[in-house]
């Protein structure tokens, strides 16, 4: 079983290039089921996650080819409605991307329910409003998402989204890119990844406005046609080597990010005494001598990401002081804590809050990657315990960051990927003992 080890205690220091968007490019990829012709997408994230949609798409006719190592050409002129993997669809929460894309482009889908990150009920119901709101039937039975619609097209309406949700705004948005007539979505979501999903499409020929506000139009057009595009930086992937570098007291230049996308996360460093500064295409980190305890809520965009509140914590458990962390998001995103409290951190969770008594030497232990940025919250705690953490379930962790290892040792630290034989079973061991 492949592991992180990580010995600690050393200052990240020098540049990090930051990779394609991953929430933008799941997004895109099955987006490209809708494209008659070669989509080339420049700027792709080299992740499991892409792979398995990649996969997918290849699974329903879609010719895949690999330019370069971030450079992939789709071309979906002769996809068929076919059964897809569903084996890869239940692994990830981005695989109802594909029901909006099958809906779009053949007037039905059969998906399986999404998979993905476990903190807490992530239901589709808003998904599922905007699909039916778009004339298709919905069913879900036996795990699987059966959608149909009665004249084989989409129709252009008003939905209003009773909760900001990422997903159902970008799902919505595909289904309707070639639905008849024009659709607007109210209390939309505005990540910066919604913006890119909709330029992706307006460069193959569709006609979106108004994403990354609350309110986004779309007019349904008749066919997309190929093209190129370059999806933006990774906002959470930046946002994980800036607080990283923070909480090693080290220094770095985070370079190809967009400094706007930032900004939440920039102020709030700022607040715990990191120093930041942006520049056109980069951002420089210096951390302080002596962490400053904050207040953190997150929230949707342009709130302090959701995503970003577990590496936040590690954070937040140098800084001296009482920090409190209240997640506005998601139901039950501190199951992570348990394993941070083996490496000495100081934090009580009562519900969707987490008081941090910060301050407390971390030492390193061994733990679990319980998600993907949990996981990325356990190499950075890992990065400043004293001693060795060696990091378990690390396949979360590669779901969205490229090279994560590669990348941090080029930063100095001091980690690496190991391959542990598997362990008998414990079982035999209780029997041989009683
Ligand atoms: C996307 O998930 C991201 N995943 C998540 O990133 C991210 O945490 C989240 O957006 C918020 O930014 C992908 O893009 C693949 P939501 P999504 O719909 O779309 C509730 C990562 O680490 N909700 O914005 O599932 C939901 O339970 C991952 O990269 C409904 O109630 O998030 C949550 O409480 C983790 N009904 C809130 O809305 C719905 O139909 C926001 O969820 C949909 C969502």
């Amino acid at each position: 079983m492949e592991k992180y080890v990580i010995n600690g205690g050393k200052k990240l220091q020098g540049e990090v290039e930051i990779s394609g968007a991953k929430n933008a490019a799941v997004a895109i990829i099955p987006a490209a089921l809708l494209v008659d012709g070669v989509c080339c997408i420049e700027n792709m994230p080299q992740i499991s996650d892409t792979d398995m949609l990649l996969t997918i798409l290849k699974d329903l006719g879609a010719k895949v080819r690999l330019i370069n190592k971030s450079t992939v050409e789709i071309d979906c002129t002769d996809v068929h409605n076919g059964d897809a993997p569903y084996d890869l669809m239940r692994k990830i929460r981005a695989s109802y991307y594909l029901i909006g894309a099958m809906l779009g482009r053949f007037g039905a889908a059969k998906t399986t329910m999404p998979g993905g990150c476990n903190f807490g009920v992530r239901p589709i119901d808003q998904h599922i409003k905007g699909m039916t709101a778009l004339g298709a039937e919905v069913e879900v039975k036996n795990g699987f998402v059966y959608a149909e619609t009665r004249d084989g097209k989409l129709h252009g309406t008003r939905i209003y989204l009773d909760k900001v949700s990422v997903g159902a705004t970008m799902n919505i948005i595909i289904a309707a890119a070639l639905a008849q007539g024009r659709t607007i979505i109210e209390n939309a979501a505005r990540e910066p990844h919604i913006v890119d999903l909709a330029n992706f499409l307006n460069s193959m020929g569709a006609d979106i406005r108004g994403a990354g506000t609350d309110t986004v139009k779309i007019n349904g057009v008749e066919k997309l046609h190929g093209g190129t595009y370059a999806i933006i930086p990774d906002q959470i992937e930046a946002g994980t080597y800036m607080v990283a570098a923070a909480a090693t007291g080290g220094e770095v230049l985070v370079k190809n990010v967009i400094p706007r996308h930032l900004e939440c996360i920039s102020a709030k460093l700022r607040e715990t005494g990191t120093i930041v500064q942006e520049y056109g295409d980069s951002v420089y980190i210096k951390g302080a001598s002596n962490l400053r305890r904050t207040n953190v809520k997150t929230l949707p965009y342009p709130g302090f990401p959701t995503d970003m509140q577990p590496p936040m914590c590690v954070l937040l458990a140098l800084a001296e002081g009482t920090s409190v962390m209240t997640e506005g998001v998601y139901d039950d995103r501190f199951k992570y804590v348990n394993e941070l409290r083996k490496m000495g951190a100081e934090v009580t969770v009562d519900g969707r809050v987490a008081v941090i008594e910060g301050g407390k030497p971390l030492t390193g232990a061994p733990v679990h990657a319980c998600d993907l940025r949990a996981g990325a919250a356990m190499v950075t705690a890992g990065l400043c315990a004293s001693g060795t953490t060696v990091v378990e379930d690390i396949h979360f962790i590669e779901r969205g960051y490229e090279n994560f290892v590669g990348k941090l040792r080029a930063l100095g630290a001091d980690i690496s990927l190991v391959n542990f034989p598997e362990e008998p079973d414990n079982a035999d061991k209780v029997i041989a003992i009683g």
